[in-house]
C-alpha cells in the first residue's frame, strides 16, 4: 500500500466544501490515479430537488476524468465522514467507482480514525462493469 496521508488529507479538505443544507452529512473523497498519482477528490453537493443531489465520490470520479480523461484507473480510494462508523460508499457510487477501479481499495474513516479497508470487488461482488462488455481501459475513449 502507498501513501495513503496525501489522500485522506485531500479528503477531509474536500468534506469541508460539502454543500449538504438538508442532511447535514458531509462527505468528502479522494482518488488516486494509478498511472499518474495524481489525486482527485470531491465533495456531497446536495440539491432542493433532493435526486439532484450527488455524492462526494462521484463528484470525484467526474473530477478526475474532466482532468485526466477516460483511460484512467484508480487504485486507492478514501471516504471521509464523523460517523460514528467508517461509512461505505453507497450502491450508486460502488457502481460509478468500479467503471474505473475494479481492482481499487476504497478505505473509509472516520474523525475517530476508524478505518475500513475493502476492495471494489468485496463492495460490489459480481458486478456488472466494462468487462461486461469486454472493454479493456486503454479502450476507453
Ligand atoms: N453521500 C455521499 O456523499 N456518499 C455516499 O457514498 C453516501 C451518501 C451523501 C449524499 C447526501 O448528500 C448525504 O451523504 C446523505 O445521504
Amino acid at each position: 500500500m502507498k501513501d495513503l496521508a496525501p489522500l485522506i488529507k485531500a479528503a477531509w479538505k474536500a468534506r469541508d466544501n460539502a454543500y449538504c443544507p438538508y442532511s447535514g452529512f458531509k462527505v468528502g473523497a479522494a482518488m488516486r490515479s494509478k498511472a499518474t498519482g495524481k489525486i482527485y477528490y470531491g465533495c456531497n453537493v446536495e440539491n432542493a430537488a433532493f435526486p439532484s443531489g450527488i455524492c462526494a465520490e462521484r463528484g470525484a470520479v467526474c473530477n478526475a476524468l474532466a482532468t485526466e480523461g477516460p483511460g484512467i484507473e484508480f487504485d486507492e480510494i478514501v471516504v471521509v465522514t464523523t460517523a460514528d462508523e467508517p461509512s461505505a460508499p453507497c450502491g450508486s457510487c460502488r457502481q460509478m467507482m468500479v467503471e474505473f477501479g475494479t481492482d481499487a481499495i476504497v478505505n473509509s474513516i472516520n474523525a475517530k480514525g476508524d478505518k475500513t479497508r475493502m476492495t471494489m470487488d468485496e463492495l460490489l461482488p459480481n458486478s456488472f462493469g466494462p468487462k461486461s462488455f469486454k472493454i479493456k481501459p486503454s479502450s476507453k475513449k
